[in-house]
């Protein structure tokens, strides 16, 4: 019989967060920088943090924090003591913490990579998915196909200049998007460009003075491509993206990320064509 014992966890516990957080994503796929410290201390030091403790390891943990009106939970259950009541365990108290803690707002649990059994148990405690989107990967050792833009077509990187053609491109691309949030230019921008950001392997592409489509990546992440609806299905997309992938490999990336949301076939199309393979599912359930 193994002895659980429960205790609040602090910003000392990190590195066990962490290698626990590694033991889960080998176990169930889900994005690298997801595992790492600073990802995981903006989730576990913004709120009460729980662990579950066997012989002095961390085998489960979860934490609450306020965004906006909403608590949202988050938790992780070592693959080695699944099944075992943990994470049932773990999501009532997560519930019961939101609830006391929250706002009279909902509560809101973020998974990194959803397993069935998880999916199940959120269902059975009364939680429904509001949000899920897949997680890819593709190795950039592996060669890229040939994807030539449209003869009409210029392109050009992220630049002060450029700016404006991307914001372009990315509103007319996305207007038809569920959930389209119609940000200003200085919103969407704040939102793509931090220290990560890679100017130089994001395109934007033009008919004449038109703006027609774009590709924004991070480092090892490519975050949007779109093309203007008048210019679909003519190898826009994917003549962005290949050339933004050769970019990123030039610049020394050997693995790319990217999520679709599960409402988007057209785009999980386009990235299975490009040598993209399924790792995790991401999803969050009130
Ligand atoms: C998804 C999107 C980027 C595709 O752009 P596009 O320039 O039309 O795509 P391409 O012509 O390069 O198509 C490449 C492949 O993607 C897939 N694809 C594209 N549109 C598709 C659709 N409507 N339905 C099914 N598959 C589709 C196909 O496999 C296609 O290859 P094929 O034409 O040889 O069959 C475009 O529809 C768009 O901008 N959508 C809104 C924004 C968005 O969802 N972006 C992706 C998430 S970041």
């Amino acid at each position: 019989m193994v002895t659980i014992e429960w205790a609040a966890l602090s910003a000392a516990d990190l590195p066990a967060i962490a290698a626990l957080a590694r033991r889960c994503a080998a176990h169930d796929g889900g994005l690298p920088a997801t595992t790492s410290e600073s990802f995981l201390g903006r989730r576990y030091t913004a709120g009460p943090a729980v662990g579950a403790f066997s012989e002095g390891r961390l085998v489960a943990c979860g934490a609450v924090r306020p965004v906006g009106a909403v608590s949202a939970a988050t938790g992780l259950v070592d693959p080695d003591h699944r099944g075992r009541g943990l994470g049932s365990g773990l999501l009532d108290r997560l519930t019961d913490t939101a609830d006391a803690t929250g706002t009279a707002g909902s509560v809101r649990v973020e998974v990194e990579s959803v397993t069935p059994q998880a999916h199940e148990l959120f269902l059975a405690r009364g939680y429904r998915q509001t949000f899920a989107e897949d997680v890819f990967r593709r190795d950039l050792t592996a060669p890229l196909p040939a994807a030539p833009l449209p003869p009409e077509v210029t392109v050009e990187e992220w630049s002060p200049d450029t700016e404006e053609d991307f914001y372009q491109a990315y509103s007319a691309s996305f207007a038809d998007r569920p959930g389209f949030p119609g940000w200003s230019r200085e919103e969407w921008i704040d939102w793509l460009v931090d220290d990560e950001f890679q100017p130089g392997c994001s395109l934007v592409a033009r008919d004449g003075e038109t703006a027609v489509g774009f590709v924004t990546c991070v480092e090892e992440f490519l975050v949007q491509v779109g093309a203007v609806p008048a210019w679909r299905r003519r190898g826009l997309a994917r003549a962005l993206a290949v050339a933004a992938l050769g970019r990123m490999r030039a610049a020394g990336a050997t693995q790319v990320f990217l999520d679709v949301n599960v409402n988007n076939p057209a785009s999980a199309a386009l990235f299975r064509g490009l040598g993209f393979e399924l790792i995790a599912r991401r999803a969050r359930y009130e």
